[in-house]
């Protein structure tokens, strides 16, 4: 994606991992912000050091994933969690959405773009899914 465009481009970020219910609210609704919505996927590398595991969909695939999606113009990788501001601008987002698990967070982002926070989606997550699986529930 470039950052040429017409219209309000709504930006988010996760790993999107085990595609869920979770995430597809969270787009949709970050969508419904906007005109465009753009996401920045967790590359392997970043989500095991976010989250002490490698993800279980390699990024091709949940960039695939979300891509696919109706409600979704385009993606990118996130590399490092350190460099939103930069991938704000990069994209010409005007507004960044997050989970309301990082409420606060990126405030200090809302001279680049407007800044919201969505609520998650109740009982449903990417670790729990996988500790179903696992059988460890
Ligand atoms: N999300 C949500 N509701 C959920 C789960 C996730 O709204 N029940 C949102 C997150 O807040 C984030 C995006 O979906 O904005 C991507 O989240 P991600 O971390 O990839 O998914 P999780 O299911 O939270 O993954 P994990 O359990 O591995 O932390």
């Amino acid at each position: 994606m470039t950052s040429r465009h017409d219209g309000v481009r709504v930006l988010t970020f996760g790993t999107f991992d085990v595609f869920h219910s979770g995430h597809l609210r969270l787009l949709e609704r970050a969508a419904a912000l906007g005109d465009e919505l753009v996401v920045g996927i967790s590359s392997d590398e970043l989500n095991e050091a976010k989250k002490g595991r490698a993800p279980v969909y390699a990024l091709a695939d949940r960039m695939a994933i979300v891509r696919a999606l109706r409600c979704v113009a385009g993606v990118f990788v996130e590399r490092s969690l350190e460099a939103k501001r930069e991938y704000l601008v990069e994209q010409g987002a005007d507004v960044l959405v997050m989970g309301d698990d990082w409420t606060g967070r990126f405030d200090h982002l809302s001279d680049v773009c407007e800044v919201r926070y969505l609520p998650r989606t109740p009982s449903v997550s990417t670790t729990a899914i996988i500790e179903q699986i696992r059988g460890e529930t």
